[in-house]
């Protein structure tokens, strides 16, 4: 998790935290463990142990963390290698979408929650991220492109998975639940912010010959944004849900 350009969604998200003495959490997709250290600093001496894990260890190399964190493989897509009422808190951002049977994981972390742990689920819903720009049409066509290929390291998306949120776990009945959305919103296209980084994501959409975008229609839409960049009005917005539960 890139601290600068998550800043504004990590402090929204810590406000909705509240962990007991000796907490004991997981991030489930963890990637580089970058939520964890985060929350390690927030909380100082209240975490007795952390524990995220991944699908792969791709994030895992040169990251910086430290004692009580652990980092492990594991597929959320299957039984989770935990214990039943292991953890008061369960942490959870831009996995789900990747896992076909999603009622499964809700089942199961609530089967790893202790009684009144929580989770927080935070995605973004792909959909509604917003450009500014000359060329509506290519614009949308592009996020909407972008939102709805699957990748291959993905087992299922879903480009709505923000707004499904709440239904997903609140279906369930297992959850004491509330949903609220922040919106990061950024004025600039510069590299190292998140509209600058996903425009050049989108690039594998035709570089993988996906047929959802031309390579001239890429360099239309980054042109564009380039453009609006110059004249002053450019905009990107990105919409996260953060789901909150209570076992
Ligand atoms: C978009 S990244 C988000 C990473 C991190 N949570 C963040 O917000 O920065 C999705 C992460 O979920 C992991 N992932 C995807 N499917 C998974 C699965 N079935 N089990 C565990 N991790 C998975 C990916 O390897 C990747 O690290």
């Amino acid at each position: 998790m890139n601290s600068n350009k998550y800043s504004s969604l990590v402090k929204e998200i810590f406000e909705q935290i509240s962990l007991p003495d000796n907490a004991v959490v997981a991030d489930l997709g963890c990637r580089d463990a970058g939520f964890l250290v985060k929350l390690q600093q927030a909380f100082p001496g209240k975490i007795k142990s952390a524990v995220g894990v991944d699908i792969n260890d791709k994030g895992f190399k040169n990251v910086k963390y430290k004692k009580p964190i652990i980092l492990k493989v594991m597929n959320c897509s299957e039984k989770l290698e935990f214990a039943d009422d292991t953890f008061d808190f369960v942490f959870t951002k831009d996995m789900f979408e990747c896992v076909s049977d999603k009622a499964f994981l809700v089942r199961e972390i609530h089967r790893i929650l202790k009684p009144g742990g929580t989770v927080i689920c935070v995605n973004c819903d792909w959909d509604s991220v917003a450009y500014n720009g000359e060329n509506k049409e290519l614009i949308s066509k592009a996020v909407h492109a972008y939102a709805v290929t699957k990748q291959p390291w993905m087992d299922d998306l879903d480009s709505w998975i923000g707004r499904r949120m709440h239904g997903i776990f609140n279906k369930s009945k297992l959850f004491e639940s509330t949903v609220s959305v922040h919106n990061v919103v950024e004025t600039e296209y510069k590299e190292g912010t998140f509209g600058y980084e996903l425009s050049k994501d989108i690039a594998w959409l035709f570089e993988e010959n996906t047929g959802a975008l031309s390579e001239e229609e890429y360099k239309e839409f980054i042109g564009n944004l380039k453009q609006a960049q110059s004249d002053g009005s450019y905009i990107f917005s990105k919409p996260y849900y953060i789901y909150k539960g209570i076992k």
